[in-house]
């Protein structure tokens, strides 16, 4: 049965510990990391995407082929909200890590290129990207040359038409009902078999196979903190929960861990 995970007022010393004597630092983040640059989360109530927009109707196979106008005007609404967001300080902290440990890890269901964008260098997207559109129907690369200037929720846009098949171009995200990119996933099981710390940030933990990845980080060793705004229920009652915000805490955790300051 899964226990609730004990609360952390303060970053203990025992994790600090933990993270300052690491090889191999795995953060593994959601939409909470950027929700702080202005991109919506999905399941918080009533700024979530998931409490205002339905996901049968835009992010599956079947909405798509359904209604491509629909669906490929809302993924360039969210595009535009990437393109005009700015990393945080949630973003830098983690790209920082890898000033301190030998090798750091991102592992992100987040479709945006924040982490890149603050410096991380080595970033696993396990959700895919809004940048890297591809065709529905061959699945050639497609490049986008425009921004998008989109209303809020976005309107109907007929998606640009493959020059090598003339299929229509979809969004290069994973939708529900789709498999996770073969060769990013094993990367990520491997990374999270194989780290000493792992951080999950801003993330419900809800949607698989992504939700093992902290699991499987406990079960070979590794120290398991959650960052999140809210209690996570974890398995396992000896995981870390650092209630607040990314952006706050994750700078807290890197100057706490590297820094001669001791909680
Ligand atoms: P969710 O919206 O499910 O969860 C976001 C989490 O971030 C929640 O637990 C919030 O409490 C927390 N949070 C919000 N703001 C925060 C902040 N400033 N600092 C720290 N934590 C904060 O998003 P994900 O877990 O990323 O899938 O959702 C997983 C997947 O479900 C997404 O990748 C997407 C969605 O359907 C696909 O599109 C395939």
């Amino acid at each position: 049965m899964p226990t609730q995970t004990p609360l952390l007022a303060q970053v203990d010393n025992a994790l600090l510990e933990r993270i300052r004597k690491a090889r191999h630092l795995v953060v593994f983040t959601g939409a909470g990391v950027s929700a702080e640059s202005g991109i919506p989360t999905f399941r918080d109530a009533q700024t979530g995407l998931w409490s205002r927009f339905d996901a049968t109707e835009l992010a599956t196979p079947e909405a798509f082929q359904a209604d491509p106008a629909l669906v490929w005007g809302w993924y360039e609404w969210r595009r535009m909200k990437v393109l005009q967001a700015e990393p945080n300080s949630g973003h830098y902290a983690i790209a920082r890590m890898e000033q301190h440990i030998p090798q750091v890890t991102v592992i992100t269901q987040n479709v945006d290129d924040l982490h890149e964008r603050a410096g991380s260098q080595n970033v696993l997207h396990l959700h895919g990207s809004l940048h890297q559109p591809r065709c529905f129907d061959c699945a050639t690369p497609y490049q986008l040359d425009s921004v998008p200037t989109e209303p809020e929720g976005g309107r109907r846009l007929p998606p640009p038409l493959c020059p090598v098949c003339g299929g229509a171009v979809r969004p290069g995200v994973v939708w529900f009902g789709e498999a996770l990119p073969t060769t990013v996933l094993p990367q990520a099981f491997e990374a999270a078999a194989s780290c000493d710390v792992l951080l999950s940030v801003g993330t419900s933990s809800l949607v698989q196979p992504a939700a093992q990845i902290p699991f499987i980080a406990q079960q070979h060793g590794a120290a398991v903190a959650h960052i999140n705004t809210q209690p996570i229920i974890s398995k396992h009652s000896d995981d870390w929960m650092l209630l607040g915000v990314a952006s706050v805490l994750l700078p807290k955790l890197e100057t706490q861990a590297f820094s001669n300051i001791r909680p």
